[in-house]
């Protein structure tokens, strides 16, 4: 029998928590032959209905499922962690600047970072969710010097699924036939996400699309402000869909990707593109043993420079923003 595999989810009384721990323990996160232990971890506030949660995870018996423990301590929660899901977050309310929210996020991301840094096992993973998800990846990353950078990521796996879904929709092909697709930059409004590599059923996206002008006017910003139109409609932001993303993220770190694609995710830079080294921004990744690598040689077009330039200049920012406040 495999040792089990101990996941801590932060956040884990709220709403993509709780579309998440499910599936994590029916084993779609790992395998359907590996066992888990989970970690939840929430503020003193979130741990009653964490415990509520832990118990509806009893009663499923999940036959993987080999123990759930609760905390509101980071140094407890991520306690020999193997995997690291950072879900929880401040979100910006009402008045909140930039500055006030990457700060209230610091005050989260920085201890945990710690945390990790000191606690988590040596194979430790983390993908962080909460938003500002870029930026909060970058002061966990910061705050775990003992970590490999490169163990830190940030999703933007469901701008990456949003992508595919609506080039589907547009040319017919189903899901399964799309590939190569990229999100780049930060997972926010100014993310771009790329069809000029990607391929529909063999074929150049940007050829069978042929509408440089639904690129620009409708794909793009229906994929970007794609979050915002799931609050219009469902009145609460996207939860199930997102819980689906980060499952597919760390599937896909743990397993691999198919020899002939790729996917999106939030990493480390390495100066690739001409995105400043350090910066944990989206790009076209591959995975293999237990490693993403960006994938290297692309041609930009100038298409698609400006839009990448743009949203790392964002990211640029947040790192400046960051580091005036003495988070990294
Ligand atoms: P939610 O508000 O339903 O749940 C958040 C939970 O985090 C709450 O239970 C809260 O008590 C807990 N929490 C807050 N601070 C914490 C801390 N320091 N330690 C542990 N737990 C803490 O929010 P929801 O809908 O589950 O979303 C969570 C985050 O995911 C938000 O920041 C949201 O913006 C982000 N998100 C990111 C997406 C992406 O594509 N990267 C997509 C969708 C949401």
């Amino acid at each position: 029998t495999r040792t089990p595999v101990t996941v801590t989810v932060t956040g884990a009384a709220g709403q993509i928590g709780y579309a998440l721990l499910f599936r994590i323990a029916s084993g779609q996160l790992l395998g359907a032959d590996v066992p888990v232990k989970l970690r939840l971890l929430e503020i003193p506030q979130g741990l009653k209905a964490a415990e509520g949660t832990a118990m509806e995870l009893d009663d499923c018996a999940f036959p993987l499922l080999q123990g759930i423990d609760i905390s509101d301590d980071p140094n407890v929660g991520f306690d020999g962690a193997n995997v690291a899901l950072l879900v929880g977050a401040r979100p910006r309310t009402k008045g909140m600047e930039r500055g006030d929210l990457l700060e209230a996020n610091g005050g989260i991301f920085k201890p945990q970072g710690k945390a990790i840094n000191d606690h988590a096992a040596d194979d430790i993973k983390v993908l962080v969710v909460g938003n500002p998800a870029n930026t909060n990846a970058l002061i966990a990353q910061a705050a775990a010097p003992d970590v490999p950078a490169e163990r830190f990521t940030a999703m933007t796996r469901l701008d990456h699924n949003r992508a595919l879904s609506q080039l589907s929709k547009k040319t017919g092909a189903p899901v399964s036939e799309i590939k190569k697709l990229t999100i780049w930059g930060n997972h926010s409004a100014t993310q771009y996400p790329d069809v000029f590599h990607a391929e529909v059923a063999g074929k150049n996206a940007a050829e069978v699309v042929n509408d440089e002008q639904w690129l620009a006017d409708t794909f793009i910003p229906t994929v970007a402000k794609r979050g915002a139109a799931i609050i219009e409609a469902r009145g609460a932001s996207s939860a199930a869909s997102a819980a689906n993303a980060a499952i597919d993220h760390v599937h896909t770190w743990v397993n691999g990707t198919d020899a002939d694609n790729w996917t999106s995710a939030g990493v480390v830079s390495d100066g690739s593109y001409g995105v400043p080294e350090g910066l944990i921004s989206s790009f076209p990744v591959t995975a293999a043993n237990g490693k993403f690598e960006i994938v290297q040689g692309l041609d930009v077009n100038e298409f698609s420079r400006t839009r990448i330039d743009a949203s790392v200049k964002e990211l640029e920012e947040e790192r400046e923003a960051v580091r005036g406040l003495g988070l990294i």
